[in-house]
């Protein structure tokens, strides 16, 4: 139904193509490949790319049960998925339930501490910068966001994206320690979730052992990634029922 057409992005994690008669759609291709600091260490492993798919198809389809805005259309293979078109909007909001990575660095704190209001955090989507944090003013001088409001929706549909995940992920036996989303604007102006949701842009640790399935088993190199990726999936595939 779809036809593919020429490539417009490569990313990290996936390849953006054009899709033939269709302005308002892309086709994204999810890759094996792994980067992590800004690409400077890179890797991957068979399987990854489907395995995301899989993942973030999983996702949208339980987000949309709760009809959050989203871009996801069709997936169309193991690898191969049909979005709506988007302007991104050059953040990534970050939301944070326990204390990790980054920000338990900037505060030398242990990870793993329970945060009684999860945390949300803007970071400018700019390679040649290395994504930094800004604050809301920051994001309006950069013209990230259109205004206020519009950043006031941005974490407004986090915090609700948030609260469906935090218990998907609970019901699979895993803590949603923190997650980055990023945003995008339709032809009509109306801001839906895009880009993917999977354990690349989360941190996802076992209930009982604080085990990590995520990205940070190749970040940290702790081994075995793809089990970890391979886990989160069999997990979510059971309480999903998909
Ligand atoms: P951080 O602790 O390194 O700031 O990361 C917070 C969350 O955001 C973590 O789940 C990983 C995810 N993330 C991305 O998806 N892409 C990125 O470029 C970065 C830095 C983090
Ligand atoms: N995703 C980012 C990169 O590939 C950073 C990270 O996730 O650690 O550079």
């Amino acid at each position: 139904m779809f036809e593919k057409n020429e490539l417009m992005y490569e990313g990290k994690g996936k390849k953006i193509f054009s899709v033939k008669d269709r302005d308002d759609l892309v086709w994204m291709q999810f890759k094996d490949d792994l980067t992590a600091f800004n690409a400077e260490k890179k890797g991957s492993f068979e399987g990854k790319g489907k395995l995301n798919c899989q993942i973030a198809t999983l996702i949208f389809n339980y987000l949309n049960r709760f009809q959050i805005p989203n871009h996801f259309v069709e997936t169309i293979s193991d690898v191969d998925m049909v979005s709506k078109k988007v302007e991104i909007i050059p953040l990534e909001v970050i939301v944070r339930n326990w204390l990790a990575g980054s920000t338990a660095k900037k505060f030398q704190r242990e990870e793993g501490e329970r945060l009684e209001t999860p945390l949300q955090e803007f970071f400018y989507k700019d390679d040649g910068l290395g994504d930094p944090f800004i604050n809301d003013e920051q994001a309006l001088y950069l013209k990230a966001a259109s205004s206020m409001e519009e950043l006031q929706q941005l974490k407004l549909m986090a915090r609700e994206i948030n609260g469906y995940l935090f218990k998907l992920f609970d019901e699979a036996g895993l803590k949603l320690i923190d997650f980055k989303l990023e945003f995008g604007r339709d032809s009509s102006g109306k801001i839906l979730l895009a880009d993917e949701i999977t354990p690349d842009s989360c941190r996802l640790w076992d209930k009982e052992t604080d085990e990590k399935f995520d990205k940070d088993r190749f970040r940290r190199d702790l081994g075995d990634v793809d089990k970890g990726y391979a886990g989160v999936f069999d997990r979510l595939k059971k309480v999903t029922g998909e």
